[in-house]
């Protein structure tokens, strides 16, 4: 790693194989900072047991989505790839920092609000979800966390976390980090609505092709027949196109759209080449990745090792600036 970069830090939760939303809003926009920014990527396996109930799926969880970042560019070699799990520093940290936020800041955390709002009684976790991510940024004195809107409010309160540790404690105790919100689209899935897990409807990154056709040929379109003319905008078809084609391909498309004569069912065959082209060169190195389990934990244990290397400075700063150890 350059020291002399930023750090960008990106926790991803395994709680299911990855679909096309997940890589073209999450995947593909947090891959491309690794051009500016000294990258850390971790799988947050336990802010996913919060949800996950079943240990097997989570062990497979974690192998998927280890597989789809490595197969997609990461690479384990310019940044730190690891699990949350195998720095349990990150524990102490949080303790620390839940003694500094108010219990009222957690009730207005709007994953705990909604479920209560809901009628759902959640689980501890899930108010003290905030606290580990905090714990999981500052950990590593990054300066940069990429997010989607989603985690606005979490983000904030790391910061304030952070700010108010260094207020009782002094300056430089950690870092406060800056929140770079990602100008990720929003992917629809085959019934317009957000592409989700909890929707099923979705295609998964490494659909084999033919499932990948078959995913592509299900989104809705307009009823118009073949020959009458299409509008575009506003087709789930053509807002995914628009992630992958080149505009060249785009401006085509749209007017032969707009023209008449070219159905829907041509459109999804364009958007299905389109999505091919870009994703199935990975599929193969996805596919060899995923079987070799050994070889996933390998890399995941060297990354944690880089990782812990910074925690345990920040923790050592951290027990000394709060009373727990004699000052060095
Ligand atoms: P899901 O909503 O399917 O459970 P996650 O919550 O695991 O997906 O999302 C992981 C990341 O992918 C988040 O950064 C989220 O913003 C992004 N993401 C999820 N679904 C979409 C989508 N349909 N379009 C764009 N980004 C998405
Ligand atoms: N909360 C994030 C999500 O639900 C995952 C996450 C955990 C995270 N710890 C983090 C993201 C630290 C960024 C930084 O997607």
């Amino acid at each position: 790693m350059d020291s002399k970069r930023k750090i960008s830090l990106t926790g991803i939760k395994p709680t299911h194989v990855p679909h096309i939303g997940n890589y073209f809003g999450a995947i593909r926009p947090a891959l491309r900072l690794t051009e500016s920014y000294d990258g850390m990527y971790f799988i947050a396996d336990y802010h996913a047991l919060t949800t996950v109930r079943d240990p097997k799926a989570l062990q497979q969880a974690v192998y998927d989505v280890t597989a789809t970042w490595l197969a997609c560019g990461l690479d384990p070699k310019s940044t730190i790839v690891y699990r949350q799990s195998s720095v349990p520093e990150v524990f102490e940290l949080a303790w620390v920092l839940s003694c500094v936020v108010a219990t009222g800041q957690l009730e207005r955390g709007h994953a705990y609000k909604d479920a209560v709002a809901k009628g759902d009684v959640p689980n501890a976790g899930v108010f003290y979800y905030p606290v580990l991510m905090a714990a999981d940024i500052l950990l590593y004195g990054a300066q940069v966390v990429p997010i989607g809107q989603d985690q606005k409010q979490h983000l904030e309160l790391a910061r304030d976390m952070a700010q108010r540790l260094n207020h009782h404690y002094g300056e430089g105790t950690v870092v406060v980090p800056e929140a770079l919100i990602t100008e990720a689209p929003l992917v629809p899935g085959f019934d317009g609505h957000k592409m989700s897990k909890s929707r099923g409807n979705g295609i998964t990154v490494f659909a084999p092709a033919k499932e990948l056709r078959k995913g592509v040929m299900k989104f809705v379109t307009g009823s118009e027949s073949l020959e009458e003319p299409k509008d575009p905008e506003g087709a789930t078809v053509f807002q995914l196109y628009k992630l992958v084609a080149t505009n060249e391909e785009i401006e085509t498309l749209a007017s032969k759209l707009r023209a008449g004569g070219y159905g829907w069912g041509h459109a999804k065959q364009d958007l299905y080449e389109a999505l091919e082209r870009e994703l199935g060169p990975f599929r193969e190195r996805f596919d060899a990745l995923r079987a070799d389990e050994a070889a996933l934990d390998r890399t995941l244990e060297e990354g944690a090792e880089r990782a812990r290397a910074i925690a345990r400075r920040t923790v050592a700063r951290v027990r000394a600036a709060v009373g727990i150890d004699r000052p060095a």
